[in-house]
């Protein structure tokens, strides 16, 4: 039985700011940013958007009542949820309409858990193949202003409806993990904002990606050949293509046009919104498949990685028809509907909280586009609205 990615679409904030603006107040080269990261673009979070409202609007837009009779799993994968206990996705089962049957839980382990919601899916449908699972990878990633990390800062989520008999991708049964003990990437309890040896989290997630790429194409017999595209996590769109590089020094050969045209398609989106943690690999897929047309049949592989650290190379199959499943418009136009920040503003929406001491704070949700929102804090609760 086939069972995969049925249907995937993103939501990100309506702000965000020019990565040239941010390198100018910074006193940093604009090539720096656009070039050297390759980032053109970040979103930025408003206070009425957190990482449940994001998940939220994404579903929304994928989502029919078919989907909702069906769906009897909400996986919710996250590293900036907002509380240690209650699940994101308990939050949303009204918001959503999901059925009450539907089990909800949220899953950790850095930027990895979108795909630990994948794969822990499709064992679901393996035992149910009937239902659908509804995985939400969602964060904002913080590093604080003026840090080097603030370059790769970003907002966003990722739905996916995984069933059998998929639309869009199938997944293959292989698939190679690596988890070692490591401190790259990190945020104790205690804080707000991630911290992070970045020269040495970029060496680690080389060294991941070229110790599961080779166990895979050992235990497949595979090679780079049989592919027509690879997605790699993208904390900043020049990440994987660091991998890539540092994996063939002397190139692809005559693969080189083909996966790094492909790759360069995987980052656009991710261009324009930065670093969101557990979606940004299927970002990268939803990318691909909107602006390349890729031969139905084809075999695309991805390379999940989250500090810490767990990494995963798996693969899939482009279904018959999937490009008739895909939201490239309304995509398109969420981003192009954005409104660029100064970077003043974004520093002061950047510093704005939400009360820790049991205040009431209500927020304003007609001044968010976005479906959902998070309208206010009271007695500790967050309270959130479909409009
Ligand atoms: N023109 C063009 N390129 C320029 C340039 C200029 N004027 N100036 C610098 N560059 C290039 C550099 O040569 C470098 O390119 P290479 O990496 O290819 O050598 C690139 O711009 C970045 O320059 P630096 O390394 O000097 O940048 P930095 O020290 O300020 O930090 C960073 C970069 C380490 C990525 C930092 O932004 C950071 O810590 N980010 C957060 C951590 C992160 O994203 N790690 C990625 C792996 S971990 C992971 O994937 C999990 C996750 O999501 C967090």
């Amino acid at each position: 039985m086939k069972i995969g990615i049925d249907k995937i679409g993103f939501y990100t904030p309506h702000y965000y700011v020019d990565m040239e603006d941010l390198a100018e107040a910074r006193g940093d080269d604009p090539a720096k940013y656009t070039i050297g990261i390759g980032q053109d673009e970040m979103a930025v979070a408003p206070l009425t958007q957190d990482a449940v409202t994001l998940a939220g609007n994404a579903a929304l837009n994928v989502l029919t009542d078919e989907d909702l009779e069906k769906i009897d799993l909400v996986l919710f994968a996250t590293e900036t949820g907002v509380d240690h206990s209650k699940s994101g996705g308990v939050y949303l089962h009204e918001l959503l309409g999901l059925k009450r049957e539907a089990r909800s839980i949220e899953l950790k382990q850095a930027c990895y858990s979108g795909t630990a919601g994948l794969q822990l899916a499709r064992g679901h449908i393996a035992l149910n193949p009937d239902s659908k699972v509804l995985v939400l990878a969602s964060d904002i990633a913080r590093y604080g202003l003026a840090t080097p990390g603030e370059v790769t800062q970003g907002a966003g989520a990722v739905a996916i409806v995984v069933s059998a008999n998929p639309k869009i991708l199938a997944i293959d049964q292989v698939s190679t993990t690596l988890t070692k003990d490591i401190m790259d990437f990190w945020r104790p309890i205690y804080s707000e904002y991630a911290f992070v040896d970045g020269h040495y989290s970029n060496e680690q997630y080389i060294e991941y990606f070229q110790t599961v790429w080779e166990e895979y194409q050992e235990k497949t017999g595979l090679t780079i050949a049989d592919f027509e595209a690879i997605c790699f996590h993208l904390p900043y769109t020049k990440m994987g293509r660091k991998a890539i590089e540092a994996t063939y020094p002397e190139g692809l050969g005559e693969d080189e046009d083909r996966i790094m045209k492909n790759y360069e398609a995987s980052t656009r989106y991710s261009r324009r919104i930065g670093n969101i943690y557990t979606a940004s690999l299927y970002l990268g897929f939803i990318s691909l498949i909107e602006h390349e047309e890729l031969a139905e049949g084809a075999k695309v592989g991805f390379f999940s990685y989250g500090s810490g650290g767990v990494g995963e190379f798996f693969s899939g199959v482009l279904q018959e028809g999937y490009r008739n499943y895909l939201y490239a418009s309304e995509h398109n136009e969420l981003l192009n509907s954005r409104t660029k920040l100064s970077i003043p503003e974004y520093e002061e929406i950047f510093e704005e909280r939400l009360p820790v001491d049991g205040l009431a704070v209500e927020l304003n949700k007609d001044a968010d586009p976005a479906d959902i929102c998070l309208t206010g804090v009271v007695n500790h609760e967050r309270k959130y609205a479909r409009k």
